[in-house]
């Protein structure tokens, strides 16, 4: 059977689906679920320097192509995520994923995660900036920069930028943030909803987050223009359910895939679906290995 082992960065890994930040991973207890059912890493919730309760409900809303969601970033803190987490015994197929409103924050953060051991951190450049009027961290080119080269010249941390769609030139973003070992590629689109007989926005904050199968396309095209132009490790994730799904990613340039909205709607034997029908895609197409198609639809 074909192999379907990867590496991000210098991160290996025996399979390339990993868990999303913000899904099912609020424990350790479910983060270990997931590795267990058989994914090959997982992302934690993102954990800011103070606890979040988050906003008031309703925080998510189905439609009929996905997600909207605004949570509001609810976290517990670092100081108890370090409790939580000081004898995690999965800390290497494990990314924490952090957010900050300025540089100095997402430091501290990264500074105390490797403290406990762990060595890779994701980070969530998409929460609102408050120097900024609305916008968001990850739209600020020169504080992206100045993230990601402080956390690699401050620790050892493999990082990945996490970045976001809602910018008009994600390659401007992708340079600013060129330092990092590895791009994820897309957090959710900015969107509302509306509810027309109570005449209410679908989520209490008004503007959220979408999710889930209709966001594939948009997330496609992300991974195909950060790769085509920088080459470098991407590690693709929006609307994948299936494994042709993850197929589609790995075709232009996609080394790993994430799964979150999917895993609110399948159960946990989604890692081993989408592994097996990979397997099987590589072997029915002829191809012995995972890294033989990645990137294979790009010229570069
Ligand atoms: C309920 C919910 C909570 C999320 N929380 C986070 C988060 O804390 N940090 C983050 O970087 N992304 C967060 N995301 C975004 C996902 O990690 C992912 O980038 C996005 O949902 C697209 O993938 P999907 O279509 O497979 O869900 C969240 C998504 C959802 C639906």
């Amino acid at each position: 059977m074909a192999s379907i082992t990867t590496s991000v960065g210098s991160f290996s890994l025996e399979n390339p689906v990993i868990l999303a930040s913000g899904i099912l991973d609020e424990t350790s207890g479910s983060i270990l679920r997931s590795l267990r059912s058989g994914a090959g890493a997982v992302v934690t919730k993102s954990i800011g320097i103070s606890e979040r309760k988050g906003y008031s409900t309703p925080v998510i809303s189905e439609v009929g192509t996905g997600l909207l969601n605004a949570v509001g970033l609810s976290n517990p803190g670092i100081d108890n995520f370090v409790e939580e987490y000081k004898s995690f015994p999965e800390k290497k197929k494990t990314i924490v994923s952090i957010f900050g409103g300025n540089v100095e924050e997402f430091v501290t953060l990264a500074g105390r995660i490797e403290e406990i051991g762990f060595d890779k951190v994701e980070l969530n450049l998409s929460c609102p900036h408050v120097k900024g009027v609305g916008s968001e961290v990850g739209q600020d080119l020169d504080m992206v920069e100045e993230i990601v080269s402080e956390i690699k010249n401050r620790t050892k941390l493999q990082v990945w930028a996490k970045l976001t769609p809602n910018v008009t030139d994600l390659i401007a973003l992708a340079k600013a943030s060129e330092k990092a070992d590895a791009y994820t590629l897309i957090n959710t689109l900015r969107a509302t909803g509306v509810e027309i007989y109570s005449r209410k926005f679908v989520l209490s904050n008004t503007i959220g987050g979408y999710s889930g199968p209709g966001i594939k396309p948009v997330a496609l095209r992300a991974v195909y223009d950060v790769y085509k132009e920088t080459g470098k490790s991407i590690v693709g994730v929006g609307g994948i359910t299936t494994w042709q799904d993850a197929i589609e990613f790995f075709l232009l340039g996609a080394r790993a895939i994430q799964i979150g909205t999917a895993l609110l709607y399948e159960d946990y034997s989604v890692y081993s679906k989408v592994n097996q029908g990979i397997k099987k895609y590589l072997d029915d197409e002829g191809f012995s290995k995972l890294e033989d198609i990645i990137g294979a639809m790009v010229a570069r």
